[in-house]
């Protein structure tokens, strides 16, 4: 007692010191509170606190709202870039906070039980926030009416219990946090009041109890991207008062519940990416609806005719289930129509017109369905239009011609069908049409010139149409372009050499058209090439010798009227298919033995032939020796691998080396060369100590952009202002430390090139094994060991190493194998070191590889972890079939991703798949592994699985176990898919 005394007698002597100058002493307490949180908080870039401590009260402080007796009851600072921890001592102690409002901010920190001094908060939002840890037990906050804590950072298990008390919780978000898995929490039905209930995405498990029909107040009940299964409850009908009901990306099953449809003040319906089947019937009487998204579903029937009446819709998503019948004719025509993606369905009629008559529609997404009729005339006019896709239908008629000329048109989609007429110069108002794709239709008259003036072309696959004329010659302005397919059409005169300046551009097809004149010499200055089809043309004279520095994927100029040699370094047995047709053309080596061979011209005698061959090689010898003499005489130029020892080289080791550079630097040199790839030669070097190293040497890009120029004078260029990121890059690479991916020693550079030694593995690689003559007899365990093995070392890269190393070339050719065939990933980051080594600019420079690049690398340049993840799932394809990724036998335009989609219907087909060298009982499990290569081959990048759950699936995968593949969901939801 006396001890409280004490207190009072103190606090007393303050008062008599301090209160009489004080009008206010507790108030003054709370600007000392706030001035606390100020502190922890001051690092906002919005100025929102600089006025506290200013102004005169606290009440006219930014965000501070007072209640009658002037102390502080409402704090509202949220979205104000504030950073920090959050002082809890300092603000509970504010009597009278009923409202703290910090959402969208960057705070950081636990957030401890110390709220719970809180009491009268009414409102609380501590969402979209950077906090760590657990959710601690609030319990003591019953007054709350408001708890936001979604995509906060809160992780572990959530105490459910602590919401029992809080009866009066009308709005609870609790979505988007990593949650230990749970079942559906039973305390929240008892919360009679919610309005408001967002549970995305914090790992629910099990069904919807039927019970959430008690609460009859929610207008808003979000339980998308959890696991939840079973069928949708019927008492979801009796939320009388739902504006927004969101399940998509769960895996629910059954019908739409009879009586969804007295839920008639609905505006937003999604249950998308579920299990769902039946008809759509319930969804004819919402008619409030603005947004249906219905799709990746198993529902069939008709669409409702109903909708083609629904005044206020604007986005309606149903691809991929299995409906049938026509598009109600009236569709959009009422509202601000945005997008409509019907795709991947059965259904019939034509094209519904008015959609976009407010002039605000942007999508038309209705590919693979069996509609039929024009496109509407309308459409030419409609401005706002970004996509529209109408591939693989049977429409008809003549293209309306604004079509061509969108102004904001990304993509122009209409292959697969049967369009007449021609492509009209309306195309050079398409400024932001990146593809142009109308393959497969019965198109004539001539391409327009003027399609050079559509600068974001990225491809133009014009293929299988009646296209007549000449290639315009503008062509090669396109600096974007990267696929041009011309293939099977009408088009004359000769190749134009502006294609050339394509500096994008990775595949040609020109083949089967009537093509004259010479192949241009200057396509072997094409960098970026991967694949080059002239067959079936009409085209003379000479195979440029520029076309061996090429490294092509896909070479072809059979059946035209070629003549002459073929260069030497054509002459291989794998490019015997890619010329015959040609009787012109002769061959000087024995590998090509199904041409001609060589011969000078007769009608000389023999001895005047062999005069004349011993004149010209002695006068060969002669200027040689001149030149010799002349070159090492005058110049220091040091342009070959012979005399790399005379550059200044600087060595970047980051590691304890066992060799030097001058040890490395004597040992590039031709006879120990072991490959050359599309950045430079590969050499093996065995060290005195026995040791093997591999050693890349890379040389600039840039200039004409050769590559894999096995001559002794590759294009070397400056470096300059690069040399730091390629410094840092190598650094970057060679700190990598994963028993699956290729050591990085050290790199050694000079002002004109690199050198980088990685560790040698004695296996070659996963290519050459598997494809080439040098093929081995892998069993399927082992297979399987190198698809987990080479997973790991990748999902290493873009997640166990901070910033996530993109490999950009993820092939079976850049998987090595050590000496027990264990995996181990090679290359990884080159492309980058490779561009960094250059000068240009990074949207332009197209890494990867024809047959692995995933399908948005054409149009985007945007590469991220997930187009790695696409070329994995082609080298797990390549693992299971034993086949290569591009091979004429999938016919033509396919490789092993449409090839294995066409092929995966029926079970008998799927495992015709699996290579036959497997046996029977191991199929399934490749079969497994199979699957896992088909999710990563997903289109839409965001629904490709990340390396870690490829991991995971393939792991679940393991021959001898029994447990089948849980499919991996990606938290990206993407409601405009196509
Ligand atoms: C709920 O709100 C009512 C009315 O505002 C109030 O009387 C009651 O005490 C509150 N309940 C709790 C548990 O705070
Ligand atoms: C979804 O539910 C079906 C049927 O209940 C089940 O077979 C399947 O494994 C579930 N899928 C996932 C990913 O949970
Ligand atoms: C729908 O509402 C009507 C009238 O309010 C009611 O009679 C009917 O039972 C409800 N249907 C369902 C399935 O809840």
């Amino acid at each position: 007692m006396s001890y409280t005394c004490g207190y009072h007698q103190i606090f007393l002597c303050f008062c008599l010191l301090f209160c009489f100058s004080l009008p206010f002493p507790v108030k003054s307490d709370e600007l000392h509170l706030l001035l606390n949180l100020k502190s922890a908080l001051n690092k906002s870039t919005t100025g929102v606190l600089d006025s506290w401590g200013a102004a005169d009260s606290i009440c006219s402080f930014n965000g501070i709202t007072c209640n009658d007796g002037g102390f502080v009851k409402e704090i509202e600072l949220s979205n104000q870039k504030l950073t920090g921890v959050l002082p809890l001592d300092s603000i509970c102690q504010l009597q009278s906070l009923q409202k703290l409002s910090l959402g969208f901010n960057s705070l950081y920190g636990p957030i401890s039980e110390e709220l719970n001094n809180c009491v009268k908060l009414e409102y609380l939002d501590l969402g979209n926030n950077l906090f760590a840890g657990s959710f601690p037990d609030i319990s003591s906050l019953t007054q709350l009416k408001s708890l936001h804590l979604n995509n906060s950072g809160f992780s572990g298990v959530f105490l459910w219990k602590m919401l029992e008390k809080m009866t009066n919780l009308t709005a609870l978000s609790l979505g988007d946090n990593p949650l230990i898995r749970s079942p559906f929490p039973n305390q929240i039905l008892k919360l009679k009041k919610l309005s408001w209930l967002y549970l995305a995405n914090c790992s629910i498990e099990g069904k919807i109890p039927p019970a959430i029909g008690g609460l009859t107040e929610l207008v808003n009940l979000e339980l998308e991207h959890n696991h939840l299964s079973g069928e949708i409850p019927m008492e979801i009908s009796n939320l009388h008062k739902l504006w927004q009901l969101e399940l998509y990306y769960n895996n629910l099953t059954g019908k739409l519940p009879v009586g969804l449809r007295n839920l008639t003040k609905l505006e937003n319906f999604d249950a998308s990416a579920n299990n769902l089947e039946g008809d759509i019937s319930e969804v004819g009487y919402l008619n409030n609806l603005v947004s249906l998204q219905l799709f990746k579903n198993r529902f069939n029937g008709e669409i409702p005719s109903e909708l083609g009446e629904f005044r206020k819709l604007v986005n309606l998503s149903l691809y991929d289930n299995m409906l049938t019948g026509p598009l109600p004719q009236k569709l959009g025509s009422w509202s601000n129509f945005d997008y409509i993606d019907v795709s991947e369905n059965l259904l019939t009629g034509p094209i519904p017109p008015n959609m976009c008559n407010k002039g605000t529609m942007r999508g038309v997404l209705m590919v693979q369905n069996r509609l039929t009729g024009e496109i509407p005339a309308t459409y030419g006019n409609c401005t706002t239009l970004k996509r529209f896709r109408v591939n693989n239908n049977s429409l008809s008629g003549v293209v309306p011609a604004g079509i061509w000329g969108l102004p904001v048109v990304d993509i122009v989609d209409i292959a697969y069908n049967r369009f007449e007429g021609p492509i009209t110069s309306d195309i050079k108002n398409a400024k932001e049409m990146g593809i142009l794709s109308v393959g497969y239709n019965i198109l004539s008259g001539e391409l327009p010139e003027e399609i050079s003036e559509a600068t974001s072309l990225v491809k133009i696959e014009l293929n299988d149409n009646q296209i007549s004329g000449e290639i315009p010659h503008g062509i090669g302005e396109l600096k974007r372009l990267n696929v041009l397919n011309f293939h099977n059409n009408l088009l004359s005169g000769s190749i134009p050499d502006s294609l050339c300046s394509g500096v994008s551009i990775s595949d040609i097809n020109m083949a089967g058209n009537s093509l004259s004149g010479k192949i241009p010499s200057c396509l072997g200055s094409l960098a970026t090439l991967n694949s080059l089809n002239l067959s079936r043309n009409e085209l003379s004279g000479k195979i440029p010798d520029s076309l061996s520095t090429l490294k092509l994927n896909l070479f072809d100029l059979s059946y035209n009227q070629l003549t002459g040699p073929i260069p030497q370094t054509l002459s291989i047995e794998a490019y015997n298919g890619s010329l015959v047709g040609n009787p012109g053309l002769c061959s000087s080596t024995v590998e090509l033995r199904s041409f001609k061979p060589c011969r000078p011209d007769s009608g000389m005698s023999k001895d005047v032939r062999v005069l004349i061959v011993c004149l010209a090689l002695g006068a060969m010898v002669l200027l040689a020796s001149l030149g010799c003499f002349l070159y090492l005489k005058r110049t220091e130029r040091r342009d070959g691998d012979r005399s790399l020892k005379e550059e200044s080289w600087d060595l970047k080791s980051f590691h304890v080396l066992t060799f030097t550079e001058d040890e490395i630097l004597d040992s590039i040199k031709q006879e120990n060369l072991i490959g050359k790839g599309g950045s430079g030669n590969v050499y093996k070097v065995m060290l005195s100590n026995g040791v093997e190293l591999a050693v890349k040497h890379i040389w600039n890009t840039e200039s004409n952009g050769r590559r894999g120029q096995s001559s002794t004078a590759p294009i070397l260029s400056k470096r300059a202002g690069k040399a730091k990121e390629f410094d840092a890059e190598v650094q970057t690479l060679s700190s990598i430390r994963h028993v699956n991916v290729v050591k990085l020693y050290c790199s050694i550079t000079s002002e004109d090139s690199s050198l980088l030694v990685y560790e040698y593995l004695p296996n070659g690689s996963l290519w050459d094994r598997l494809h080439t003559s040098q093929k081995m007899e892998l069993d399927w365990d082992t297979r399987y060991e190198i698809a987990v093995g080479a997973a790991k070392g990748l999902e290493y890269l873009h997640h166990g190493c901070g910033k996530p190393v993109i490999h950009r070339d993820v092939k079976s050719s850049n998987i090595l194998l050590d000496e027990y065939l264990k995996p181990r990933i090679s290359d990884f980051g080159l492309a980058k070191i490779v561009q960094a080594n250059s000068g240009k600019d990074s949207t332009h420079v197209i890494a990867g590889t024809h047959g692995y690049i995933a399908p948005e690398y054409g149009y985007t340049y945007k590469v991220n972890e997930k187009s790695d993840v696409y070329s994995f799932g082609v080298v797990l394809m390549e693992l299971v079939s034993g086949k290569r990724p591009i091979d004429p036998e999938y016919g033509e335009n396919k490789d092993i991703v449409s090839w294995i989609c066409s092929k995966i219907q029926s079970k008998e087909s799927v495992l015709s798949i699996v290579d036959p060298r497997i046996p029977d009982g191991l199929k399934e499990g490749a079969v497994k592994v199979l699957r896992i290569g088909i999710l990563c081959t997903t289109t839409l990048p965001a629904l490709r699985p990340t390396m870690r759950s490829v991991v995971q699936m393939l792991e679940e995968a393991e021959p001898c176990r029994l447990v089948g593949i849980a499919v991996g969901k990606d938290s990206e939801q993407k409601k405009e898919h196509h």
